[in-house]
């Protein structure tokens, strides 16, 4: 019996040590402390991509027989097939997704199941896998942000010349186009698709090959396994290849900032949608009432997704936390790495593919705005300008504005209610009165001083829709 039990591979039972090392089975609760099956079995796709790519060339050099590559290779169609139709079963005493899949590979396939993991550890396989899965995932966020990006661009085309109070301090600072204010998210979006990009390069290189930390004695071809795998390089140092896990800390990074800006445009959504406010309107799809005010129509999805932003940044920290006490090479707190980074990839997904569905649908109150632009002496640096423009030092132009500013707020009335008369005596300029003529209340309307703001990043509508044309290109 005794030898019986030798022969038996220890990955068949799950009531048996370890190895032929242990004297005695891993404690229960031990078990399931160090299992990381339940979250890491969505990675049994790129587990087995990565496997097939390392069997072919352990074939292709010689390593294993071309027999054994067919075997396996018919073993992972099965298993692929058990996981489509759901009779797969996962086992936590087997730990994680990879000894799962070569447990049940070597049961359908014997022996050659056995040489599949030839040349190769856990440590760098994990690594292979959490980057391939990375890619696909960041791949799927690239494209929902393209939509939502176009969304945006979208509503900002429709609203090029939709004047709205534009504010700092959250005070009416000077009047802007709401599609010069979309523009400004489009901007951010348009950086935060950059940096996955970038990432992604960082993300696309091929750890595998690297075994536990020091390499294989093994004649292995790891470009060829990169090529088959579509990595853009090989890791260049094992030890590094196997432990760090910088690539996930940024894609992490490159996350928590594009939820940033979600959470920003989110705030402003909940603030405008506010009666109080009413520049906008959500469709109903995207709010939910109160249990107990029926009038209540609430402002759910920017509300949770300026929540939700907070967990992304948690991720960041838990990430960054977990890397920063380790030596060199792997340690097992790596495997804490998976669910902050499936959460972020998530979270950022789902809130990008809402708010794609979203934007387009955002009822605009243009009325609403002009009317908020017409209050708080938004052209008063207009007013400053023309002044300069006469030849007033531009400290001295603020100071005469001010004045008037102060006296239109006793009276109750705007700049441009005023005559001629009254707003030169308002500035109370002395003996440059007459520095302000009639054309002074062109630059008071909101058109005049939005117009007259067309440089490049200006808001004025002609170079908004320049803006949008450019920015459209950019989008292939
Ligand atoms: N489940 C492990 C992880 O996620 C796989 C690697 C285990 N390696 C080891 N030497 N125990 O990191």
């Amino acid at each position: 019996m005794a030898d019986l039990d030798k022969n038996k591979n220890s990955l068949d039972n799950k009531d048996q040590a370890w190895s032929a090392r242990f004297a005695e089975p891993v404690a229960e609760l031990v078990q399931r402390y160090t299992a990381s099956v339940d979250f890491d079995k969505r990675m049994a796709l790129v587990d087995i991509q990565g496997s097939l790519a390392h069997a072919e060339m352990l074939a292709a050099q010689k390593i294993i027989s071309a027999q054994d590559y067919e075997e396996i290779q018919k073993g992972m169609a099965q298993i692929l097939s058990e996981m489509k139709d759901g009779t797969f079963t996962w086992e936590l005493a087997l730990e994680d997704v990879h000894l799962n899949i070569e447990a049940r590979l070597t049961k359908l396939v014997g022996d050659a199941g056995k040489r599949l993991h030839t040349g190769r550890s856990r440590n760098d396989q994990v690594a292979t896998d959490i980057r391939l899965w990375l890619r696909g995932a960041i791949d799927e966020i690239q494209s929902e942000l393209t939509a939502f990006r176009t969304g945006l661009l979208g509503l900002a085309e429709k609203h090029a010349e939709t004047i709205m109070p534009g504010f700092t301090h959250l005070q009416v600072a000077q009047p802007i186009t709401f599609g010069h204010h979309m523009m400004a998210y489009a901007e951010m979006f348009a950086r935060d698709a950059e940096r996955l990009n970038d990432c992604r390069k960082r993300v696309n290189r091929l750890p595998l090959g690297s075994a536990a930390l020091a390499g294989t004695s093994y004649p292995i071809d790891r470009e060829r396994v990169a090529k088959t795998l579509g990595f853009e390089g090989v890791c260049q140092n094992s030890l590094d290849a196997v432990s760090d896990r910088d690539f996930a800390i940024e894609f992490c990074a490159a996350a928590s900032l594009a939820m940033t800006h979600i959470s920003r445009l989110s705030e402003e959504l909940i603030l405008w949608m506010s009666p109080r406010v009413g520049f906008i309107d959500l469709p109903d799809r995207f709010c939910t009432g109160s249990s107990i005010m029926p009038q209540k129509k609430n402002p759910d999805v920017p509300e949770l997704a300026r929540g939700k932003t907070g967990r992304v940044n948690g991720n960041l920290i838990s990430l960054l936390t977990l890397m920063k006490g380790q030596p060199l090479a792997y340690n097992k707190d790596n495997q804490e790495d998976k669910e902050p980074l499936f959460d972020s990839a998530d979270t950022l997904r789902d809130t990008l593919r809402i708010f794609a569905d979203m934007v387009p649908h955002i009822q605009v109150k243009a009325e609403t705005m002009r009317a908020a632009a017409l209050q708080g002496f938004a052209t008063a640096t207009d007013l400053a300008d023309y002044l300069v423009k006469k030849g007033l030092p531009f400290r001295d132009a603020h100071e005469a504005v001010a004045h008037a500013v102060k006296a239109c707020s006793m009276k109750g009335c705007d700049l441009s209610d005023l005559d001629l008369a009254d707003l030169r005596d308002a500035c109370d300029l002395g003996n440059n009165a007459n520095l302000i003529e009639e054309d002074a209340f062109e630059v008071l309307t909101l058109e005049g001083s939005v117009n007259s703001r067309k440089h490049t990043g200006g808001t004025a509508p002609e170079q908004v829709k320049k803006a949008i044309a450019a920015y459209r290109k950019t989008l292939g």
